[in-house]
């Protein structure tokens, strides 16, 4: 495979796919149930369409874009994703250099396969830390203190996992951490199943109290992941968080869950500019970051691709997915007629925007 030959994140995808074990490629790849929802991300932004303005004048798009007080180079960030050391030995550690290369956030796993600190050193651009609840709120609170030594920008609170998903293709394969990926900031995860240790530890019974209690622990601003319905979304501005990641874990969690991109317009509505929405789930496409801001994302995240990068060509494998991604969308910018990440409003979309404007 010449390196010519990747053109896009579907190349990543299939080369990322001929390296990993099976086992381990699954259950990236893989998703709850019958993976109806995994499905439903893809499909959902394959039915949208972008309607071109011409003439607009705007030769060269702005890519760049603030999110939470920080410049970001695009509006698209890293998903957490855990055991980065599971498909790159070097991990976190090689995604954070990518993406401070690239300029773009990196949010963080509870289950990042390296220490905060490696990660923050390797670090150039916003790390958040995506937070796991345990029912052993000292675990919960040292992992957040550590993260802020470190220097980390932000929580991210994942709300949609009371416990994992019915991963299929893991239960199956009888997926088990190889010898040597572990969580590295959380102790007792060496050689159990990711969901064994989630199952014995997740704090099933969370409810809004925990965002008071997160404020109380730490001065960083908090996020909720995994954010579906309006009226979700509604309560969450109402408790002071500081944003919202509209997911459905990347159709992980509950099988049968609508797109993320399907339900993103009412929750924009609801939250109308209050605090950043964010969206993530089967972004592949630079037209699908562009989508998304129509409908109106302030910025989207992508997980799976850069395992692919990070699994076929580590820390320059990530950066040339973080930057295929961005190219992409500023080609459609371009091609649109966007002049700036601000202008991509609903007048790009012929479902909504067909309307003088
Ligand atoms: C995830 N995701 C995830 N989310 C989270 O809050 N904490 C985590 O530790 C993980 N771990 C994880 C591992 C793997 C292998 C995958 C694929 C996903 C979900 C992730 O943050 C994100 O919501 C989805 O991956 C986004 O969808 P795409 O871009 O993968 O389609």
């Amino acid at each position: 495979q010449a390196p010519g030959d990747v053109v896009d994140l579907a190349d990543f995808a299939r080369l990322a796919q001929q390296r990993l074990e099976p086992g381990v490629w699954d259950f990236i790849a893989g998703a709850a149930g019958d993976e109806r929802t995994l499905a439903a991300n893809r499909a959902a932004f394959d039915r949208l369409h972008l309607v071109p303005r011409v003439l607009t004048g705007s030769a060269r798009p702005a890519a760049e874009t603030r999110v939470l007080g920080r410049t970001w180079a695009a509006p698209l960030g890293i998903a957490p994703t855990a055991y980065h050391t599971l498909v790159n030995p070097d991990g976190e550690v090689a995604t954070a250099a990518a993406a401070g290369s690239a300029g773009l956030p990196f949010v963080v796993s509870t289950f990042a396969g390296r220490s905060f600190e490696d990660i923050a050193k390797a670090a150039s651009a916003p790390l958040w830390l995506q937070v796991y609840c345990f029912r052993d709120r000292s675990t919960t609170r040292r992992l957040i203190e550590r993260a802020v030594q470190a220097g980390f920008d932000a929580l991210v609170l994942t709300v949609d996992a009371p416990r994992l998903g019915r991963r299929q293709r893991d239960i199956r394969n009888g997926f088990r951490l190889p010898i040597g990926v572990s969580a590295a900031n959380i102790a007792g995860t060496d050689g159990r199943s990711p969901s064994d240790h989630a199952l014995d530890e997740f704090d099933a019974g969370l409810d809004w109290s925990v965002v008071g209690w997160l404020r109380s622990i730490s001065p960083l601003p908090i996020l909720l992941k995994g954010i579906l319905h309006p009226a979700d979304a509604r309560r969450a501005v109402d408790v002071g968080v500081s944003g919202l990641l509209v997911s459905n874990h990347g159709g992980r969690q509950l099988d049968g869950v609508p797109a993320t991109v399907d339900v993103l317009p009412a929750i924009a509505a609801e939250v109308a500019g209050a605090v950043p929405v964010l969206l993530d789930g089967g972004v592949r496409r630079g037209i699908d970051i562009l989508i998304s801001l129509a409908l109106g994302a302030d910025a989207v995240l992508v997980g799976r691709p850069v395992l692919h990068g990070l699994a076929v060509g580590n820390q320059e494998g990530v950066q040339q997915v973080l930057d295929i991604l961005v190219d992409e969308m500023l080609d459609a910018m371009l091609l649109c007629g966007t002049a700036t990440v601000a202008d991509a409003g609903p007048q790009l979309l012929l479902e909504r925007g067909l309307s003088p404007s």
